[in-house]
């Protein structure tokens, strides 16, 4: 893995959608050595190319773009106005916990996959990571042909075996640890729940592609654990979202480091798609809805609370997304982060030899 994206270390920086990426933290990883990567879900297609030649001036470096290739869970057209007014009767109690008005019902929801990723070919960064699914077999060749890396996501060892079919060139193993989305696609994302330690060597005995953990990695015992597994390589999301280059309000940042982060939980209730957090009012009420709309919906319905959670500085009205490792953060500088990673498994390869 570090052969085919030239890396000093095998160490990822986990992509974050709708907000949390900044170039700052991106560049920085790959300059520190690892591979940063840019979450660009919630872009629109001509966001993008800026967004790469921002981070190229940053980097000589590899990255990745980060994208998701399901992007609605049911059609546009069925989200009719009838059925969003609907459910923003159902979530007013949480507009008005925030002090917010609901969204207007957009002319458009969100960008489709097709679109975002024309867009990024034409950008041409060093590394395309995906989740929720495979590209076409044509947008894999455009990337083939374009020198792009290619990295799927699998929650799954049967994910797996459709990533490694379709010739992606590296694989993440994203274990039921990991903060944010779950991101399964050929099974419904709560019957497709295994740990990382389960997942990987379950994944490494039956592809070809190099193979990188995910999910509650968050020290170099972790990355250590992740190598012995027979992964290639281990990708990071919530430490580096504690860190000062990421985009996290300066409050998710301190409720990470502060130790408090023992419990997450799975829900669908923020975005309509599963996923894990820190359980806070926001999810109350939201859970207390009734009826949670399929994504993207649920999530732009939400939007302003976020928004709002964000300005007002609030912790309890926003996405604490979160994983498992939380309790294990230290660094609060991403450089810092990935030195004593790349030192402490040093350490411990060297201590391991020792003793043997
Ligand atoms: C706030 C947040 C947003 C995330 N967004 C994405 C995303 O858009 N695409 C993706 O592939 N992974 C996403 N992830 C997953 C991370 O990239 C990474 O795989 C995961 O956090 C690793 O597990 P850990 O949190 O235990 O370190 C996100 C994680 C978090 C915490």
């Amino acid at each position: 893995m570090t052969d085919l994206l030239s890396l000093r270390y095998p160490i990822v920086q986990g992509p974050f959608g709708g907000g949390p990426s900044t170039a700052a933290l991106v560049s920085t990883v790959s300059n520190a050595g690892g591979l940063g990567s840019f979450g660009a879900q919630s872009l629109a297609p001509e966001a993008i190319l800026p967004l790469v030649e921002e981070i190229r001036e940053l980097t000589p470096h590899s990255f990745a773009i980060n994208l998701w290739v399901s992007t609605h869970d049911v059609a546009e057209a069925e989200m009719t106005r009838e059925r969003f007014d609907a459910a923003i009767q159902r979530l007013r109690p949480a507009y008005e916990a925030s002090g917010v008005e609901p969204p207007p019902y957009p002319e458009r929801f969100s960008a489709t996959f097709e679109e975002q990723a024309e867009a990024l070919i034409e950008a041409s960064p060093p590394a395309f990571s995906f989740v929720y699914g495979i590209p076409s077999e044509g947008i894999l060749r455009a990337c083939r042909e374009r020198g792009i890396v290619s990295i799927g996501a699998a929650a799954t060892p049967a994910e797996a075996l459709a990533l490694d079919e379709a010739g992606v060139d590296a694989i993440v193993a994203s274990g039921a640890e990991a903060g944010g989305h779950r991101v399964a696609f050929l099974d419904e994302a709560g019957r497709s729940l295994v740990g990382t330690i389960a997942l990987v060597p379950t994944i490494v005995d039956r592809v070809r592609a190099p193979v990188i953990a995910a999910g509650g990695i968050a020290d170099a015992r972790g990355v250590v654990a992740a190598l012995a597994l027979g992964a290639e390589g281990a990708q990071l999301g919530t430490a580096f979202l504690a860190t000062e280059e990421s985009g996290a309000p300066p409050e998710q940042k301190e409720l990470l480091l502060d130790g408090t982060a023992h419990r997450t939980e799975l829900t669908r209730a923020l975005t309509g798609r599963l996923a894990r957090g820190i359980p806070n009012e926001l999810l109350e009420l939201a859970n207390g809805a009734d009826a949670i709309e399929p994504f993207p919906y649920q999530s732009y319905l939400l939007r302003p609370i976020l928004q709002a959670a964000r300005d007002q500085g609030r912790t309890d009205l926003a996405k604490l997304w979160c994983g498992q490792a939380a309790a294990l953060l230290r660094h609060r500088r991403a450089a810092d982060l990935v030195e004593a990673l790349a030192a402490g498994v040093d350490e411990l390869l060297g201590r391991a030899a020792t003793t043997a």
